[in-house]
């Protein structure tokens, strides 16, 4: 039996956060396990299968995602996304996060290396200078629109610094990462987004071949230097292996970063006290706004798991093969974790969000690095643009990213 709180209709995913909130609070409190139907229309044909279980409480959503070995990640069910995808394409433009163990454990400890804190700590400096110089132009124009010209560029920058990318491709990535998020907003993502999801794989397929290519003639300190190099049991990874993770670094890392800028951003500037509080002191309030934006963000929406073996969920008997959803925005606004969920409060401790996820393997890997990028930005934004004014967003439709398409901004920046 489906439950008749529907969250399987294009309608409600065309609603403002806010908006799906209402249907989300109702299972929260009643049925934070529930069945629901199959994706109203889904993106790919067969992609919404026989329906899944929506997990909308945090505990639950903490349970599922520490426990892979009920509920797998492995591409060969269709990756992580709502919609599964061919397996062929979730290997390929997942990577390790539609993997389970033991190959997620292997390769995970090779990637890890791009983000371990020392080297996060070295490109701190390079990344507070971007965002310094990523506000100054923006407030350079009096009006912009927020998410285009502030919260988008420098999390792209990131990535092509972590992939030692040269300028010319730099501006190439930035088009082809927006087309690959996969959402259906015609005006944002294009109404094609797995021929965009097929067109970035062939494109990004070329650029890593090249840059390999060139990496083991002249290696560098770059995260396709090591990747070339490093071996996992014995074998090189394949160029096919390390492409697939440049995809998964170029969606993971982009647009999540950029709508946890925008919608934090949005949420300071609309309670001016604390605005005010972090204008006179950014430091010591650094913290604090970065972890209450992202959970108020919560710019990964839902991901998906397969369940191997049956098992219990709450209160339910789930079977093998089922698709299991994790309704992160909600578990972020669970009442029994966080008081008054939907008050902006930067004072919030403990805060115990899981948009980077419940706290299993798969836990993000860019963490601590979008939490410098979100830190030094704000600081900036704030000293920068002391009066700034921030339009209404328009939201973008879609399952998998919370997504603001535009934010007119005025920038009020000092003379
Ligand atoms: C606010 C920004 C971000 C959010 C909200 C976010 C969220 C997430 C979530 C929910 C997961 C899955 C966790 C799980 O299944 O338990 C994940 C995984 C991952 N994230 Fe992030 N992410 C962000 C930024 C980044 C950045 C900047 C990068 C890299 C440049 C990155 C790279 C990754 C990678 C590689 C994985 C896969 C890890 C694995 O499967 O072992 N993320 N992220």
């Amino acid at each position: 039996m489906t439950d008749p709180v529907d969250l399987s209709s294009i309608a409600f995913w065309s609603r403002s956060p806010r908006e799906r909130d209402r249907s989300l609070a109702i299972l929260r409190r009643d049925r934070p396990v529930s069945r629901q139907r199959p994706l109203e229309d889904p993106v790919l044909p067969g992609a919404a299968g026989g329906g899944y279980w929506a997990v909308v409480g945090h505990a639950e959503v903490v349970a599922v995602s520490r426990d892979p070995q009920t509920y797998s990640s492995d591409a060969r069910h269709g990756g992580v996304t709502m919609e599964a995808l061919p397996p062929a394409l979730a290997r390929a433009t997942q990577s390790i996060i539609a993997m389970d163990a033991p190959e997620h454990a292997l390769l995970r400890r090779l990637v890890s290396s791009a983000f371990t804190p020392r080297r996060m700590t070295e490109m701190d400096g390079a990344i507070r200078r971007a965002a310094r110089d990523i506000v100054a132009g923006a407030g350079a124009k009096e009006e912009f629109d927020f998410v285009a010209d502030v919260a988008e560029p420098l999390p792209i920058w990131a990535i092509c610094e972590i992939l030692g990318l040269d300028e010319p491709d730099r501006t190439w990535i930035l088009p082809h990462a927006n087309a690959m998020t996969g959402c259906r907003d015609p005006e944002y993502g294009g109404a094609d987004p797995i021929g965009a999801l097929r067109d970035g794989l062939v494109a990004f397929g070329a650029l890593t071949a090249e840059l390999i290519d060139d990496r083991r003639r002249h290696p560098g300190e770059d995260l396709i230097s090591a990747l070339a190099e490093a071996e996992v049991d014995g074998e090189r990874l394949t160029d096919d292996e390390i492409a697939a993770f440049v995809i998964l670094l170029v969606i993971a890392g982009n647009e999540t970063t950029r709508h946890a800028i925008a919608h934090g951003v949005k949420a300071l500037r609309d309670t001016p006290e604390q605005w005010a509080a972090v204008a006179a002191d950014p430091e010591r309030h650094r913290e604090g706004t970065v972890e209450e934006m992202v959970r108020w963000a919560t710019p990964i929406m839902t991901f998906r798991r397969t369940v191997t073996r049956p098992a219990l969920l709450g209160g339910h008997q789930v079977a093998p093969g089922e698709s299991v959803v994790l309704f992160y925005e909600s578990a972020n606004r669970d009442e029994t974790v966080f008081t008054d969920p939907w008050r902006f409060d930067i004072g919030r401790r403990p805060n115990r969000h899981i948009a980077f996820g419940g706290g299993g393997p798969h836990f993000c890997l860019g963490a601590l690095m979008a939490r410098k990028q979100i830190g030094h930005l704000v600081a900036e934004v704030v000293r920068q643009m002391p009066a700034l004014e921030l339009a209404e967003p328009r939201y973008v439709i879609g399952n998998f990213i919370n997504a603001i398409g535009v934010m007119p901004a005025r920038s009020g920046a000092l003379a």
